[in-house]
């Protein structure tokens, strides 16, 4: 790394940073991708300070000409981004200064980089919120069109992953549907209360320039500016609500990828995927791997440490700006990038997958699924109470096993033995279809339970 001079801001030191010095203060590698917004921010303070008479009109014109220009150069990847600059807002300072000469300078005028960095960012997450919700919608549709498409497929459902009861697959990927429409208010709400504008808080203290922070805010788009000065520099809790609501997002990504190579494998063949979406072994050649649905579990991993680490890197912080809080950029563009794929994959991998319905059924019927509907009936026809249904039908159950033998297709002998009152009017509630048929509470996971559901969903969406 060279040891040239960063001119702007060593006069009064005698000696030029040391090598080490430089590689960690520097952030140019990690901050900039923020130039968009450090230029739409700078571009914002100019008009103002122009609008309040602190800079000449001759003044902000070649300003803001000079910082288009820059725009272009970074677009062009003409632009040569230097690391004893230390960072995004330095190197563009700098540069503007050897384009436009010394009326760059007065652009730092009433403001740092304390609040020029918050208000980078928060421009920067808005949008990255505004694409993150815009792909979620597009997975939503995915798993609404494929529940649609499996409303009538009959899959068991599990408890603690022993066959439970048994549902409609339509039914099963709405339960997918409802975490992403949570996850979408999660971002909209980090979104509108990180809206607000720290710039003009300067450094910490605010500034005794006659600037007007609502125009900023206005020419912005935030809804108002920040309270305080102090607390808009120090402030930090918008990258943690973002971090969190893509590690919950992430989280629920993991799930679906680790139900999908569950599915996948040979073991459960419960569905295939696209051949596009898997890879295969350098040694096995019968190998179909889901690698990409393994990739997206393991993220969820770092996402979750992004935000730790967020939170650990806030929590002994002394009031206000610290150069700790440099570090916010390495979690942010790291979370960014991973929930962006990972939510990208899945809706890839959903698009594709095709349900192995024959498996599904076979599997739906075994494990005794259908025990709670003969409990249920033995309390609605015979006004038992539940425990003691619970307690025939365990036994019935036990007798079915050691026979070999489905509920469905014992006697009504067999029955009579627990039960003298049991009829025949059970077979018919023990069929599995019937059983998924019959759950029709609000939620349920009978089909026309499930109908309603997806019918609300698709409203939703629009
Ligand atoms: N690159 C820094 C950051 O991201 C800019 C903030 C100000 N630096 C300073 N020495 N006060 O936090």
């Amino acid at each position: 790394m060279s040891r040239k001079k960063n001119t702007i801001l060593r006069h009064r030191f005698s000696q030029k940073n040391k090598d080490v010095f430089t590689k960690i203060n520097t952030s140019i590698e990690f901050d900039k991708f923020l130039f968009n917004e450090d230029i739409e921010g700078s571009i914002a303070h100019a008009e103002m300070l122009a609008q309040q008479k602190i800079v000449t009109i001759a003044e902000k014109n070649k300003i803001i000409s000079g910082l288009k220009k820059i725009l272009i150069e970074i677009q062009k990847e003409k632009f040569i981004f230097k690391p004893e600059l230390e960072d995004i807002h330095m190197n563009i300072e700098n540069r503007l200064q050897e384009l436009i000469g010394d009326v760059a300078g007065k652009l730092h005028t009433a403001r740092s980089r304390n609040d020029q960095v918050v208000t980078d960012l928060k421009l920067w997450l808005r949008k990255d919120i505004d694409q993150i919700v815009s792909e979620l919608k597009y997975l939503k549709k995915t798993i609404i069109r494929l529940a649609e498409k499996n409303i009538e497929v009959i899959m068991p459902g599990f408890t603690h992953l022993q066959t439970a009861q048994p549902i409609s697959a339509g039914h099963y990927f709405m339960a997918y549907y409802e975490m992403f429409v949570r996850d979408v208010e999660r971002f909209k709400e980090t979104k509108s209360r990180l809206n607000k504008n720290p710039l003009g808080a300067c450094a910490m203290a605010g500034t005794s320039f006659k600037i007007n922070r609502f125009t900023t805010s206005k020419r912005l788009l935030f809804d108002a500016p920040t309270n305080n000065s102090i607390d808009s520099v120090s402030d930090r809790d918008f990258v943690i609500d973002y971090l969190y609501a893509s590690s919950v997002c992430a989280m629920h990504l993991s799930r679906i990828a680790e139900e999908i190579v569950l599915w996948s494998s040979n073991l459960i063949n419960f569905c295939k995927i696209n051949d596009d979406m898997m890879s295969s072994s350098s040694i096995m050649p019968q190998k179909k791997n889901p690698d990409a649905a393994e990739l997206v579990r393991a993220k969820a991993a770092l996402l979750t440490s992004n935000l730790s680490s967020m939170l650990n890197i806030m929590k002994a912080l002394p009031l206000s700006y610290s150069k700790d809080l440099q570090e916010d950029k390495r979690l942010i563009i790291d979370t960014s990038d991973n929930i962006h794929i990972s939510i990208e994959v899945i809706t890839e991998i959903l698009k594709g997958m095709k349900l192995n319905k024959e498996k599904l059924l076979e599997s739906a019927s075994d494990g005794y699924s259908n025990a709670t509907e003969l409990a249920d009936w033995l309390v609605k026809d015979m006004n038992y109470s539940f425990r003691k249904a619970h307690q025939i039908t365990a036994k019935i159950v036990n007798y079915a096993e050691e026979n070999h033998k489905k509920l469905e297709n014992l006697s009504l002998k067999d029955f009579k033995q627990f039960d003298k009152n049991i009829t025949d009017k059970i077979f018919p509630k023990l069929n599995i279809k019937n059983v998924v048929f019959s759950k029709t509470s609000y939620g349920g996971t009978s089909p026309l339970e499930v109908i309603k559901a997806i019918k609300k969903a698709k409203k939703e969406i629009e």
